[in-house]
């Protein structure tokens, strides 16, 4: 199967810009009996595999929802869980991801995170911020809104007094995202079809793709499976 799909893609046409909403960890768990943070860790082991083959691939930018701004409204246990995770995940990571050439960003609010884990996050992108392969955009305590709001009133505050209004190329400029190139695909997995306040500006004109599959046994197959399911889109912009 995935050696009929890398036969497929056409390698001149890969998005530039690959969002990924990362659901499903909790229902994978409970399928198992499990506890939902075991869902977690094994989704956080699915991050490693999926960069490798987007860096297989040629894509340019990786964002991955990983906390959202409604994600507060969970458990303070599995909350804490996940911080305990992500301090785990980039101990044991970090190395490997400066190795392959990933240079982390981050999108979101890193001030109301435990102070361990903004310093854990500070730390990747200031390490791997010289690397240039791909880009790990971690969007982790991220809001579509939050996200408009905040550049918004950083506007207000730094604006040079002779600028009067936004215009959408000084607006992106605010953005956590700037400098990225807009989403060209953004694919969620867990079956469920919504955006869940990901990236609203950014999706403008992203080909959607849902996946059935859970993100801990989201793979390469299904990774190419995406790829290849916007190469058969007509993005048309607007256009004829
Ligand atoms: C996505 O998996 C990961 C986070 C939101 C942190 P979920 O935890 O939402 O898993 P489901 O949707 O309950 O299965
Ligand atoms: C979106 O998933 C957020 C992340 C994957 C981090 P959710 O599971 O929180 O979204 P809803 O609640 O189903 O919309
Ligand atoms: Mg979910």
């Amino acid at each position: 199967m995935l050696i009929h799909y890398k036969r497929k893609i056409d390698y001149s046409n890969i998005p530039r810009h690959v969002a990924i909403i990362m659901d499903g960890n909790g229902r994978w768990a409970k399928r198992r009996g499990l506890p939902r943070i075991e869902g977690h860790r094994r989704g956080a082991e699915t991050i490693e595999r999926c960069m490798d083959t987007a860096i297989e691939l040629g894509i340019n930018v990786v964002s991955l929802y990983a906390f959202s701004t409604e994600n507060w409204s969970r458990p303070k246990e599995e909350i804490n869980g996940l911080w305990n995770l992500l301090e785990s995940f980039f101990e044991k990571k970090l190395n490997t991801i400066i190795e392959k050439g990933v240079q982390v960003r981050h999108s979101g609010s890193l001030k109301e995170l435990p102070v361990n884990v903004q310093r854990i996050i500070t730390d990747a992108v200031e390490k791997s911020k010289n690397n240039s392969r791909i880009i790990l955009n971690f969007c982790l305590n991220y809001g579509g809104r939050h996200e408009i709001i905040h550049a918004v009133n950083e506007w207000l505050q730094k604006k040079p007094s002779q600028e009067l209004s936004l215009t959408p190329e000084i607006f992106e400029s605010y953005l956590y995202t700037r400098g990225l190139p807009d989403v060209d695909l953004l694919i969620r997995t867990s079956g469920e079809y919504r955006i869940s306040n990901f990236l609203l500006w950014q999706i403008a004109y992203a080909e959607l793709v849902f996946m059935k599959v859970l993100w801990p046994d989201f793979n390469e197959k299904h990774l190419y499976q995406a790829i290849y399911e916007y190469q058969h889109r007509e993005r048309r912009f607007g256009g004829l």
